[in-house]
């Protein structure tokens, strides 16, 4: 299947480009103010203490900025960072060894935290909240339990899915923050910093076009910025104006608010199929032919965000709001 350009996952090949796009600096990272404003004064406080950082936990869509936030939580405190992935971890002695490699007030970043295997998070309990390892040795009736000291340190953990998270896991990180959408007013500004980065002439009016079709996702922002760059150094000198923002956008299939092709044929599923809904998921995944977990964490919130479906106990209902963009006549339903 042809990889989607709105999708907020990062895919293999921008890993690089993504790297040199990454703000470093608390200050430099931009919209998610709640989030900054508290980090900012915790990391503060446990400079000025020379204390570790309490264990935070990030969370929120693909491609918002949580691996970015983790990086500069460690450049601010100054400290070294590992960074692990929850499904990468399949044994207990994996993260044993991964935690006994960290120096005092190092951030150990495990993204993907809900997927770490459960007998794997149950070595994290005592790592968080008393920064010992209990290890156990020997075999069969044999075994006996070992208790090794870990230096203070942080473990920054992100998800995009807080519910699937164990309560004991929940409960032993100190900082708990979600991630936001951006406004447009951030992701222009998001938007402005990648064109300097790349040292591209863009429009004002194509700054504003691109922001409002990123899906309120930095990602998103700096894909689509790639690719209209590539039209404008075909079409226009390298200059990104918005003839060509648009021109390029329209041969993307990406529609004026952001939706792709994905999203009508998600939307005319509910719509056409399943009468409005209200439908389950695991219909709606066999009906376009998509993993449930991708509608739910990918296409989803998305939608939900802005208002064109809606959750109920029974499944997802279309709104009007999804009825218009389809040109669809709306009844009002029962379920409303
Ligand atoms: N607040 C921000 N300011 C500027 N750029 C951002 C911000 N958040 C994310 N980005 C950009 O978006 C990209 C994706 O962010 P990332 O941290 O990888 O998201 P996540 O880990 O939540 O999927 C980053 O490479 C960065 O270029
Ligand atoms: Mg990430």
């Amino acid at each position: 299947m042809e990889e989607r350009i709105v999708s907020p996952n990062l895919e293999e090949d921008e890993i690089s480009q993504e790297l040199s796009l990454r703000p470093q600096k608390l200050s430099e990272y931009i919209g998610q103010k709640d989030c900054k404003e508290m980090l900012d004064v915790y990391i503060k406080a446990a400079l000025k203490r020379n204390e570790a950082l309490d264990h935070v936990l990030l969370y929120g869509p693909p491609g918002l900025g949580k691996t970015t936030l983790a990086q500069i939580i460690s450049n601010e405190l100054n400290v070294n960072i590992k960074v692990v992935s929850g499904p990468s971890i399949e044994r207990s002695g994996d993260l044993a060894a991964v935690l006994s490699s960290l120096s005092e007030g190092d951030v150990l970043f495990i993204d993907e935290i809900h997927r770490l295997p459960r007998y794997v998070e149950e070595v994290l309990y005592s790592a968080m909240e008393d920064y010992v390892l209990d290890i156990v040795v020997g075999k069969d009736n044999q075994t006996r339990t070992i208790r090794v000291d870990l230096p203070p340190f942080t473990l920054v953990g992100a998800t995009t899915r807080f519910g699937d998270l164990s309560a004991p896991l929940r409960d032993r990180f100190g900082v708990v923050l979600r991630l936001e959408y951006y406004t447009d007013e951030d992701l222009k500004e998001i938007i402005t910093r990648t064109a300097k980065v790349y040292n591209t002439k863009i429009d004002l009016a194509a700054i504003k076009e691109l922001a409002v079709r990123s899906r309120g996702t930095p990602r998103i922002a700096n894909r689509l910025f790639r690719r209209v760059r590539d039209f404008a150094d075909i079409k226009n000198d390298g200059v990104i104006s918005l003839e060509i923002c648009k021109e390029a956008l329209t041969k993307l299939g990406i529609d004026s608010s952001g939706l792709d092709y994905t999203d009508y044929r998600y939307l005319k599923a509910i719509v056409e199929t399943f009468k409005g809904g209200p439908v389950g998921v695991e219909s709606l995944a066999a009906t376009i032919s998509e993993e449930v977990s991708t509608i739910e964490d990918v296409y989803e919130p998305y939608l939900l965000q802005e208002g064109y479906i809606k959750r109920s106990n029974r499944g997802r209902i279309a709104t009007e709001k999804a009825y218009k963009k389809l040109g669809i006549k709306y009844y009002k339903g029962i379920f409303e």
